[in-house]
């Protein structure tokens, strides 16, 4: 089989432009990336969340980077792949699968998969006028996974560059298991270039994954690999012993950890990430609970650069 084409999902308060570029400098495998999402484009001269370090093209990648935005506004979808465009980006994403009650229950995200007829009339104002490539990130439905079999049809009138499915409806959030089979079972149904999302968290559930979607290909990786950032240079057939784990791991997470003050002006608001990180980090040793209690209440930086020493060196084996 050809080497997978790997790429990592979005994480709000984690994948920020630090963390994929700090990621890049340390990891390999991932071929694309994508931002969180961004919302409230308003008019051009007013698109202050369109200016900064998390989208202007110093510090991002425009070849391998798409900016994703949760709307359900072709308007504001236009105005923010025309600012993309400007900026060198070659793509944008449109978040159709985030499960959160605030959001979904206003019909974005996720929540707008119980409307067929929504999605329809938003695709097609969008594809009256864009002029760069449009991906769709969602999830099998809102309420229940039979909602995508009303608005695969639409997908299907329209040229999107990818569509992005994670198996799981929204109600669920992201507990319980990605429904594989069902995401097999809608492949010959999908025009656009499907990639597989959910629940890879280690080579062997990654094959077993790609075993039964064939000939899909494409793959997100989430929480797997922000628990084991060596996972897709594992799926890319690379192996390591403990000692070398624990030494570029750790350069990992300090390298974040400093580029994450740098950029903070040394405010300790900067915890607040690298703790988010930390509770799925946390599952790359030997003992999960123990490192994240030492981690998760700490609120000075003084205390959470001893609490990652002591992680590091006294007595936690990496997987
Ligand atoms: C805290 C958190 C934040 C997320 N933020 C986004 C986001 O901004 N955009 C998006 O499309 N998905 C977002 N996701 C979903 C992930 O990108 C991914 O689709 C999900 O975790 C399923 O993949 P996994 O089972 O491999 O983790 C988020 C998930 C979590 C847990």
């Amino acid at each position: 089989m050809s080497q997978p084409i790997l790429s990592l999902g979005p994480f709000q308060g984690i994948t920020d432009a630090p963390f994929r570029n700090v990621f890049k400098r340390h990891f390999g495998g991932i071929d694309k990336f994508y931002t969180p999402f961004f919302t409230g484009i308003h008019k051009e001269d007013h698109a202050k969340n369109l200016q900064g370090e998390e989208i202007d093209p110093r510090y991002n990648d425009v070849e391998t980077l798409t900016p994703q935005i949760l709307s359900t506004d072709a308007e504001e979808i236009l105005r923010f792949a025309k600012q993309c465009k400007q900026l060198g980006y070659k793509e944008i994403n449109l978040n159709m699968g985030c499960p959160f009650p605030r959001v979904a229950n206003k019909k974005r995200g996720c929540g707008l998969l119980p409307y067929p007829d929504k999605v329809d009339a938003m695709l097609k104002r969008v594809f009256e006028e864009i002029d760069i490539k449009f991906s769709v990130k969602c999830r099998l439905g809102y309420f229940s996974p039979e909602e995508i079999d009303a608005i695969i049809p639409i997908f299907n009138k329209f040229p999107l560059s990818e569509l992005i499915i994670h198996p799981r409806i929204g109600k669920q959030l992201y507990k319980g298991e990605a429904d594989v089979g069902r995401f097999a079972a809608l492949i010959p149904f999908i025009k656009a270039p499907l990639v597989y999302n959910g629940d890879i968290v280690s080579v062997g559930s990654f094959e077993k994954i790609r075993e039964a979607v064939q000939p899909v290909n494409q793959f997100m990786l989430g929480r797997g690999l922000l628990a084991n950032p060596f996972l897709a240079e594992e799926i890319c057939g690379s192996a390591y012993n403990a000692p070398e784990r624990t030494e570029r791991l750790r350069n990992y997470v300090i390298d974040l950890y400093e580029d994450r003050l740098h950029h903070a002006g040394g405010s300790p608001k900067v915890l607040g990430r690298m703790k988010e990180l930390w509770s799925y980090l946390m599952n790359s040793f030997e003992e999960p609970l123990v490192v994240w209690r030492k981690i998760k209440k700490i609120n000075a930086l003084k205390e959470y650069e001893e609490a990652v020493e002591y992680v590091f060196t006294d007595n936690k084996i990496i997987l």
